[in-house]
């Protein structure tokens, strides 16, 4: 709280009574600063004299010293205090951000007028001029017209006194509580929003700050007009809201209350190119905009984060700080959370984290039911494998999460076994595998993980056709130790895609994506997280591509036997092992020479006319043939 206020102007500005309200309103004390000149000084002005700046400094230092003495219980001191210097004396030894100046502002003609008006307190026409040619305006604190009424300059001093919030955050779900007490942890004013809805969300902002001590200090809001007010220019407004039209909504109600060179961040997993229209959007209206994918869940937001942030790089540097306060420490000890790029690559980058998810994610359940089924190993026995390839070079924390889910009991059962084998999903793993379809790059680990979901959804179809077809296990045995091969090499090549796909999206729009630097960003923090990622960020620093890296050259010619074998015997034990089968057949696709593409190009310039080009031409010319007529008899 501001505890010296310093009210200041010309002669006749209307400092004294504006002073003297403003401290009966805060229970101030009050000073008149006039009163203060020394004897020598009071003689002068007497005689018509105008005081010089030595005159001044005694002057100046008496006022001084009763602000330190009133600090404690605060003070409101009228005072011309026309020059800078005059100002720097008076503030000596208090802090800067402790006071507030006020300064009546108003042209030479309008306090002529008003002092004209005063039977009490005449000032020659020269003395007036002779104080505006000295006025130096104050570049800081507040200036207040003197033709606005007491009552409404009293009202803006105490709204400015109340210290403005420096970070604002819209959206209180899940997600939008941890992080605002993330942040708050951090020592950082924070304002609070969230709207009302009649019935269902009513004050969540007051009762969030009274649920959670580390929000104590923050201000909560339901009003749009007053959360944005409530926060320092430029404002830096986090929105933590669902992804899709509601951002659009929210930023069209926050438009018209926001100002020139504030900053909105969207933190949701809202599509890429989404976010770059959004960009462009705000930009019109001089608004900065990030687009920041964020990863971790709740625990992640609370404790830190693995932050993705794209778009405007002036607004990124202006909350840097911050970003990297709140998000997770890397294996080596950095914030994972870097500028991304421009444009909606932030969200570009997390929707491609997911589609890797999603593919980590099938590869454990797929292992988890080969083990079960196949192998016929109960949870227990699982649990215990996955935490000991957890102290091996397959530590993950999906699989830490995994061993740990297949113990958790509900009463007698273990809860998995009562979990409905149905697969939800919220759209950003068919966006990463739409993504790849658009780029050319192949992300079929990905978009077999999501497949397998949507397969699994359809649980009356699923055993309708079992009820026909009778699909049973047939189970064959392989050795644990070879199925752990098989999966730490079908991870590798699901990186190896998603990177890939990075590579590609890099290049077509131009975003400059630092690979390593984005596998550090996704080595804590986010749900991704593992020792295969740490080792990535040295891999990714000398190629782009994953699997041309001479230490990955020589663990793949290890485990890839191990991934045929294991896709072998799945396959005649009639156990699904869809993405690892994926995995394997893009290994084999991107290690043929020669493909059987020939005969697609033929079957095109056949029928349509496509065109080829012949592999004993170095020109790169393109051929159309007159194919040989057959009789079409279908
Ligand atoms: C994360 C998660 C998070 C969310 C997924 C879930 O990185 O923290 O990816 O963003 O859990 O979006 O997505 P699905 O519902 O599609 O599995």
């Amino acid at each position: 709280m501001i505890r010296v206020i310093f009210v200041m102007g010309v002669s006749g500005s209307g400092k004294s009574h504006i002073g003297k309200l403003l401290a009966e309103v805060l229970k101030y004390h009050f000073i008149e600063g006039d009163a203060y000149h020394p004897p020598s000084n009071k003689q002068k002005m007497a005689s018509a004299k105008a005081l010089n700046d030595a005159d001044r400094i005694p002057w100046l230092q008496t006022l001084n010293s009763l602000a330190v003495e009133h600090q404690s219980s605060g003070v409101v001191i009228a005072c011309s205090a026309l020059k800078e210097s005059y100002r720097k004396e008076l503030m000596s030894s208090l802090s800067f951000s402790d006071c507030l100046w006020v300064f009546l502002h108003g042209s030479f003609e309008l306090i002529r007028q008003r002092v004209k008006g005063r039977t009490h307190h005449f000032m020659p026409v020269a003395l007036l001029q002779s104080q505006f040619d000295t006025l130096e305006q104050p570049q800081y604190g507040l200036t207040i017209s003197v033709s606005t009424s007491p009552e409404d300059i009293i009202k803006t001093i105490k709204n400015s006194m109340m210290q403005k919030s420096q970070f604002g955050i819209m959206g209180l779900g899940v997600m939008g509580t941890s992080l605002s007490r993330n942040i708050a942890k951090k020592n950082i004013r924070l304002s609070l929003y969230n709207r009302h809805l009649e019935g269902k969300e009513e004050g969540v902002a007051q009762k969030r700050i009274q649920e959670y001590q580390e929000l104590k200090a923050a201000q909560g809001f339901d009003n749009l007009k007053e959360f944005v007010s409530s926060i320092e220019r430029p404002r830096k407004i986090l929105m933590v809201l669902t992804a899709g039209p509601v951002i659009d909504e929210v930023i069209f109600e926050l438009l018209p209350h926001l100002e020139a060179d504030d900053i909105l961040i969207d933190a949701g997993n809202s599509h890429f190119q989404d976010s770059s229209r959004r960009e462009k959007t705000l930009l019109k209206h001089d608004i900065h905009f990030l687009a920041m994918g964020v990863s971790g869940g709740e625990k992640g937001a609370l404790e830190g984060p693995s932050l993705m942030p794209g778009g405007s790089h002036k607004a990124y540097s202006q909350v840097e700080d911050i970003l990297s306060l709140i998000a997770a420490k890397s294996f080596n000890g950095l914030p994972c959370s870097r500028f991304i790029g421009k444009g909606g690559s932030g969200h570009f980058v997390k929707t491609i984290h997911n589609g890797i998810e999603y593919a980590e994610m099938q590869l454990i359940a797929e292992v988890y039911q080969f083990l079960q089924q196949g192998l016929a190993y109960n949870n227990e026995q699982i649990a215990d494998f996955f935490a000991s390839w957890c102290a091996t070079e397959s530590n993950s924390y999906l699989l830490q999460i995994s061993s740990a889910i297949l113990r958790q009991k509900e009463g007698q059962n273990y809860l998995l076994d009562l979990i409905m084998d149905k697969a939800s999903h919220k759209g950003t793993g068919s966006w990463a595998t739409i993504a790849g379809a658009e780029l050319g790059v192949s992300v079929s680990m990905m978009a077999m993980a999501l497949n397998a979901r949507q397969i699994s959804a359809l649980k009356l179809e699923r055993e309708a056709m079992n009820k026909i077809y009778k699909s049973q296990y047939d189970p064959k045995h392989i050795a644990v130790s070879e199925i752990k091969k098989a999966y730490d090499f079908a991870r590798l090549l699901n990186h190896h895609q998603g990177f890939e796909l990075l590579r590609a999206a890099s290049k077509e729009y131009a975003w400059q994506l630092n690979l390593s630097e984005i596998a550090q960003t996704w080595t804590g923090g986010c749900i991704i997280k593992s020792t295969l990622m740490n080792n990535l960020v040295e891999v990714l620093s000398k190629t782009e591509r994953i699997l041309m890296h001479p230490d990955i050259i020589a663990q793949t010619r290890i485990s890839s036997e191990a991934l045929k074998s294991f896709i072998m015997v799945s396959v005649e034990s009639n156990i699904p092992s869809a993405c690892f089968m994926e995995g394997q057949l893009y290994f084999q696709l991107m290690n043929q020479v020669r493909s059987s593409a020939n005969m697609i190009q033929a079957q095109r310039d056949y029928f349509g006319a496509h065109q080829y080009q012949k592999s004993n031409d170095s020109s790169n010319q393109w051929y159309h043939t007159r194919w040989s007529v057959f009789k079409d008899d279908l």
